[in-house]
Order: structure tokens, then sequence, then C-alpha cells
């Protein structure tokens, strides 16, 4: 099971989420930590809506979330919040989901107008399932992050520097956990 997860919210098939997640999930590898993405819009779209957690299709993903140390919860900002399809796939999994765990969000969004919304909207929610290890989030705008096909992604040297502080926040507060 790996050590860490990442959960990407994004529905878009070209996502600077999941490509910002993908950039953390390598470095926390170069920190030897074993880290995979969950990317929620491969799941199917009826047991998301309807919220059925008990499907065999997401049981997978529930054990990964329940035995790892530290989990990254990524999002686009869509109306001034968290995208829908990553709630639905945060409403499937159990209450205290992540409790003891280090937890660091991330949101990609258009403009910087809605920075604050990692603080009011999405740490509620992730206080709300048990969280009480949260990093500061790293917030990136869409002139920060360039995704052109699979590879290369390109980030700002500003981004590219709050998220290397933070994935190594994150890898230190994770390694701690793993002795415990
Ligand atoms: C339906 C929709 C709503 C959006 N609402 C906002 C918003 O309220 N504020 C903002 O900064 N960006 C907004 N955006 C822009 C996205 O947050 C931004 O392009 C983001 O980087 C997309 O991430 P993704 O590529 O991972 O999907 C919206 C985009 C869409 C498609």
């Amino acid at each position: 099971m790996p050590d860490i997860v990442l959960i990407s919210g994004s529905p878009s098939a070209t996502s600077r989420t999941a490509a910002i997640l993908d950039y953390a999930r390598r470095k926390l590898g170069g920190h030897l930590l074993d880290a995979t993405v969950i990317n929620v819009r491969e799941f199917p779209a009826t047991e998301l809506v309807l919220a059925q957690h008990d499907s065999p299709v997401f049981a997978e993903a529930r054990k990964q979330v329940a035995q790892a140390a530290g989990i990254v919860v990524g999002t686009p900002i869509y109306k001034a919040a968290y995208a829908g399809t990553l709630k639905t796939f945060l409403d499937i999994l159990p209450q205290t989901a992540l409790r003891g765990k280090t937890v660091l969000p991330i949101a990609s969004g258009g403009s910087p107008a809605h920075l604050l919304a990692i603080d009011y909207a999405l740490k509620p929610v992730l206080s709300a399932l048990g969280a009480t290890d949260l990093l500061q989030g790293v917030y990136a705008t869409d002139d920060q992050v360039k995704v052109a096909g699979v590879d290369p992604l390109w980030l700002h040297d500003d981004l590219r520097s709050r998220l290397d502080a933070a994935i190594d926040h994150l890898a230190t507060q994770t390694k701690a956990r793993l002795v415990r």
C-alpha cells in the first residue's frame, strides 16, 4: 500500500491539477516515499453521483486512503470553491477517513481571485473528515502551469518553489508518522 495518496479531483482530461499532483508524486518518490494518484474522473459517474460508497469500484481506493500516512487533495476552483467531482469522491469516504494523516491541499484556479477558497471551502471539508494536521495549501493560477500533452509540465518558478517546500514538509511529516 502507498505511503501517500494524491487525490486528483478535476473532471478535465488535460488537467493542470492532475499534472501538478503528478509532479508532487515524482518529488515524493525522491524522498523515498511510495506515492500513488487516485484520479477521480476515472471512476464511473453513476457510482460517484449516487454516493455508492460500498460499490466495489471504490474498494481499492478506500483501502489506499485508509492505510496512507499522507494525503494530497487537489482540485480546480469551480465557482469559487472546490470542484464537485472532488466532493463526490470525498463523500464516499468514511467520516473519519483523514484522521491521523498529514493532509496537503492543492488548488488550481483561473486567477488569484479565489486563492482563499482552500481555506474557506476545502479545509472545512477536510477537517470534517478528521484531518487535524492540515498543511498550508498551495494555490496555482493557470498562467503558472502549462500542460502540453502528458509531458513536459512547465511550472512557473514561484509555484515550483512553493510546491517543493510544501512537498518537503509533507514528506517530513509523513515519514515521522510512518516510524511511530
Ligand atoms: C466550470 C468552471 C468554473 C470555474 N470557476 C472558476 C472560479 O470560480 N475561479 C477561478 O479562479 N477559476 C475558475 N475556473 C478556472 C479553473 O479553476 C482553472 O482553469 C483550473 O486551473 C482548472 O484546473 P484543471 O485543469 O485541473 O481542471 C473555472 C473553470 C470551469 C471549467
